[in-house]
This record gives C-alpha cells, structure tokens and sequence, in this order.
C-alpha cells in the first residue's frame, strides 16, 4: 500500500486522496468484518435481493471477500500511481453484474449499507471527514461500473429491467456420471443472441424450497445453430458441507420442455483476434471453457495452432472429451495432452498425477487461456512464467467470485 499522497492526477479530490491515504491500511485490515457486516444488514431490509445474490457464495463467504478485496484494490489505484490497472476486476465485476440485471438505483442500497458497515465495524474512528472520503471512494467506483454496464447493456441490446430470456431445454445429454449438458432454445422465437466463446450466461431456478437462486453457466457450445448448450458439473458437499444448491437441482430436476429463465452471454474470457497459438489448459468442469473456443477456432481459423490440456480425476470424469478431440482433428497443429490422478490400465496416452506443464513443447509466442480450481491456475501460471511466458500472455476464468485479481501482487496483475 502506498503511504504518498496523489502526484498524479486523479479521479479523487485531493483532500479525500489524503483521508484515504492515511486511512487505508485501517480500512483494508477491517475490509472483510466490514463487507460479513454488510450483506446481512442490506438483506434484512431488502429481502428481494436474496434471489439476486448467490446464497452459496453467502455461506462460504466468498462474495464477502471478493466484495473487500475489490473496494480494497480499487482505493489503492485511486491513490497510488504504480497500483496495476484495475482494468480487469472492472469489467469482470460489470459483466458480472449485467449476467444478473443489476440497475443503477441499486447503487443507493449498497452504497447506503456499505458505508454504514464501516461506520459499525470502525465506530467512533470514522470522522465525519473519513466518512466523507470512503463515500467518495465508493461512488467513484460505482459510478464508473454503472457506466460501464450501461455500455454493455446497450451493447448487447439488454433492457436491465428484463435481463432474462426464457428458454426450454430441448435436450439433456448424461456426458459422465456428475455431469450433464442442456441444450436449449429461445422460447420467446427469437434468435441466440451473439456469445463470444469462453462467455458465460446466469441462469435462474426456482429452488423446492422457494428460493430463487442464479448461477453462471459457461456456453459450452456455440456450434449448435439456435440452440445453447450449457454443461453443469453436479457439486458434491465434502466435509460435512451441503450438496450444490443449483447444480444438484438442474441435475436432478431438469427435463426436456422445462424452461429455465437465462441472462444474455457475458464475460471477457474470450480470445483475441490474432492468428497466434494457443494453450488452453483446463481442470475439472473448466472444460466447458475449451469445447467453444477450440470450435470457433475450427470455424474460423483452421490453421491456428492450438494445445490443449486438462487434469481430471479419471478419464471417466473427463466430461466433452471426445466432442473436444473430434473438433480439434479439424485443425491443422492441434495437439492434447491429459493428466489424470488415476490413470486406467489400458491408457498409455495420459499422464498420472497432477498438470505438469514444464517439458510440453510450446511455441515463443504462445497465448494461454486457463480455466479450473484457483489452486490449479496458480500452479500453471507458476510453471508458465519459469517458462518464460510473459504474464500479459496468461488469462483465467474463476468459477466462483474472483477472490486472485483483486489480491493478486503488482507482478501478477501485470496482464491486466
Ligand atoms: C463465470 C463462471 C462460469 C461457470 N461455468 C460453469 C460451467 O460451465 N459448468 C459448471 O458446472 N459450473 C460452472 N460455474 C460454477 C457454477 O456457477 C456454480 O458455482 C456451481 O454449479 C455450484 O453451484 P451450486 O448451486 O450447485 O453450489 P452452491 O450451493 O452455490 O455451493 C457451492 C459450494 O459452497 C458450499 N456451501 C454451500 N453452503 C455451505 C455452507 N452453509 N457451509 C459450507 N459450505 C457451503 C457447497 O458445499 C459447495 O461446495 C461457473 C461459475 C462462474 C462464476
Ligand atoms: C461499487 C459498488 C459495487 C462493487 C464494488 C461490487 C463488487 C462486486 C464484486 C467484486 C463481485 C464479484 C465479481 C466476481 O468476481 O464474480 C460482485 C458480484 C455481485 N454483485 Fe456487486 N458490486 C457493487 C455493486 C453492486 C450492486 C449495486 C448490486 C445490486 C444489488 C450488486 C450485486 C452483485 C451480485 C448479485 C453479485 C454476484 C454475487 C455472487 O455471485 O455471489 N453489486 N460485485
């Protein structure tokens, strides 16, 4: 954290840049009790949000983390010129949000029971002119997210008040024994709306319990015309924890003709127009990632070197596998490589044991895109940068609330 006053300008006025300064290290050591304070303050008088916000998130507390560490990071680049860009927490928070029809108004609840938390958490050593600087902090940062999701609201031809499309499944697929796919359609007759591949989508169930909850799915497949395929791993509680809320019901529940309300696609999880080579190196259900990029890739630029590879527990478990190398044969330099932590018997190709990415030939200018378990990224983006892969090289895609942008040091934001 930066102990220097503003030398730069900046977006903060300067008397709160130096409130804010002083006050920071303070603010961040108490960031997450804040943030645990918030949420059940704002849904004791909000009730409505419970369906908005993910209760599984809530009682791992995850979000509540996510939440501090953002607001945290966000202060820092305000006062700190060095601070990373914060570019990319940005947009994954606004995406975030437009996958869940968030609307400006909103803004004045949270910012109302955030400011108060801090207000409960600090007590009588938040002065009114600490109070005033933290508001400053939070509307900036609000008002930037707001006009950013208002841009990618009107990009997407979104009305926020009715972010959510019906859509009937119109096929279910058993891909292993804890994972299905759901193919579906608009049923409102209209098209698929445009999905970039590596992009997710929030959908909304109707829980037996009478919660309504969202998760984000990512498109699995962008190859299937009108049709939107989406591949739900089935979450198992260990160590005493519940099963998956969402996860367990659609892959108990859902049927042919059922219907399932689904946002417009988001995320920036997506690669860039360049003809360079790419790594796609994925865990568990981030597979789901690789199917629609390596797709697109075959459509689009079948002679693009591609290199997959993705660590599961058995080939077993290895969900889309045969869909991934059946579309990967179209391209002309596709190469896969698999780690499982049980090999079978008759199986010479995989490897046993954990990724290990340290001796697979990769060309200088390789692209990586990487999905799975924080664990697993942070070990291939270790082996990765010791490999000399430049850090603005390497993008990831958490399935949970970002809790490694918003920590991450300077050197491992340096992507962004
Ligand atoms: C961008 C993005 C893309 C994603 N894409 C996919 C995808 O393509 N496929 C896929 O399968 N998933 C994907 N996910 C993950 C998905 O959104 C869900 O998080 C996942 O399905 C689990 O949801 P759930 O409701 O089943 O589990 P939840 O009910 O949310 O539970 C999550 C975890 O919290 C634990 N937990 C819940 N309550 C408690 C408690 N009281 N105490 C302790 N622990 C608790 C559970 O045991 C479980 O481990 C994606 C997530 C994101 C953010
Ligand atoms: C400046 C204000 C805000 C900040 C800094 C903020 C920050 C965040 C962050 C960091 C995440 C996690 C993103 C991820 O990695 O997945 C998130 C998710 C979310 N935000 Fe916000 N947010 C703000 C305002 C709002 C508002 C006004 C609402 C509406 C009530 C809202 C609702 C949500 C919801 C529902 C999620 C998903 C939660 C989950 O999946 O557990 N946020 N936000």
């Amino acid at each position: 954290m930066s102990s220097t006053v503003l030398t730069s300008p900046s977006l903060l006025s300067d008397r709160s840049a130096a409130v804010v300064t002083a006050t920071a290290g303070v603010v961040a050591a108490h960031a997450e009790q804040i943030t645990a304070r918030f949420y059940p303050r704002m849904f004791t008088e909000h009730p409505e949000l419970l369906r908005v916000f993910n209760q599984g998130n809530q009682a791992t507390g995850e979000q509540s983390r996510a939440l501090a560490a953002s607001v945290v990071a966000y202060a820092v680049q305000l006062i700190d010129p060095n601070a990373p860009s914060f570019h990319h927490v940005m947009e994954r928070i606004a995406y975030k949000h437009i996958s869940l029809g968030i609307r400006p108004e909103q803004y004045t609840i949270v910012g109302h029971h955030l400011l108060a938390a801090v207000g409960e958490v600090l007590g009588d050593a938040v002065t009114p002119e600490i109070a005033d600087a933290w508001s400053e902090v939070y509307w900036l940062f609000a008002t930037q997210l707001i006009a950013e999701e208002a841009r990618l609201y009107q990009q997407a031809a979104i009305d926020p008040a009715r972010p959510l499309r019906p859509y009937r499944v119109i096929r279910r697929i058993e891909e292993t024994n804890d994972v299905i796919s759901l193919i579906m359609e608009p049923d409102d007759g209209g098209d698929l709306p445009a999905i970039s591949p590596g992009q997710y989508v929030s959908v909304f169930v109707d829980l037996p319990n009478g919660q309504r909850q969202p998760r984000q799915y990512t498109v699995s497949s962008t190859g299937l015309g009108n049709r939107l395929q989406l591949t739900v791993r089935r979450v198992h509680g260990v160590n005493g924890a519940p099963d998956g809320q969402v996860s367990t019901y659609l892959h108990d529940n859902t049927t042919i003709g059922d219907i399932l309300d689904v946002s417009a696609p988001a995320g920036d999880f997506v690669i860039q127009p360049s003809n360079g080579p790419l790594l796609l190196a994925s865990a568990g259900a981030g597979i789901t990632t690789v199917l629609p990029i390596v797709e697109h890739i075959a459509r689009t630029q079948p002679d693009r070197t591609v290199i997959i590879a993705h660590a599961d527990r058995t080939a077993q478990d290895h969900a889309l596998r045969d869909t991934v190398l059946h579309v990967g044969r179209q391209l002309d330099d596709f190469t896969a490589y698999t780690w499982y932590e049980t090999v079978g018997p008759d199986d010479h190709r995989s490897r046993q044991g954990l990724m290990d990415l340290t001796d697979i030939p990769l060309p200088a200018d390789i692209q990586v895109f990487t999905c799975g378990p924080l664990p697993f990224m942070r070990h291939i983006r270790s082996t990765l940068l010791a490999r000399d892969v430049p850090a603005s090289r390497i993008r990831y895609e958490v399935f949970g609330p970002d809790l490694w942008a918003a920590q991450a040091t300077p050197q491992e934001l340096a992507h962004t």
